[in-house]
């Protein structure tokens, strides 16, 4: 009984500390945009939401709605700070940082990068 109790007890840390290391190892791994890359709400982001968001982010699901023509007056300035990606809350709750719930996905590194690079620029409508 003992030894099954600290098999678990083993197992649990160590799946705690996997956990950790993972989401560290996630987020030091977003690379940074070039400074001469201009990234694009409408050509670079939305499409990002169309693919893996709006299926739960619209009007009946779940907030902030990230449709097209809706998605940057929901999200600036409510979850964005223009200019300051890691303290926005939009980018510490994306699938793959911090996100509410379970989506069964993360969105790729890429994605990430360009949504912080976006914000970084000053999270502009263009
Ligand atoms: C499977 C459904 C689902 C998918 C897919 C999904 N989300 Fe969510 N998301 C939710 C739910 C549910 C919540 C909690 C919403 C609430 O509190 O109203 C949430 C919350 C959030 C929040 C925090 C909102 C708040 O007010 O705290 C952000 C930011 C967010 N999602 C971004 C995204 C982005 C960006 C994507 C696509 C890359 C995405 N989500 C994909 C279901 C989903």
């Amino acid at each position: 009984m003992k030894k099954l109790f600290r098999l678990v007890l083993v197992s649990s840390l160590s799946l705690m500390c996997f956990s950790c290391y993972y989401d560290e190892l996630y987020i030091e791994e977003i690379p940074e945009i070039p400074e001469d890359q201009v990234v694009s709400f409408q050509n670079d982001i939305q499409p990002i939401f169309n693919e893996s968001c709006i299926a739960c982010h619209n009007a009946s699901v779940a907030n902030p709605d990230l449709r097209e023509g809706n998605s940057y007056s929901a999200i600036v300035p409510e979850y964005v700070i223009a200019g300051d990606a890691e303290n926005s809350e939009f980018y510490q709750k994306l699938p793959g940082n911090d996100h509410p719930i379970e989506t069964g996905f993360t969105l790729s590194v890429n994605d990430i990068a360009l949504i912080k690079g976006w914000i970084d620029q000053g999270a502009e409508n263009n």
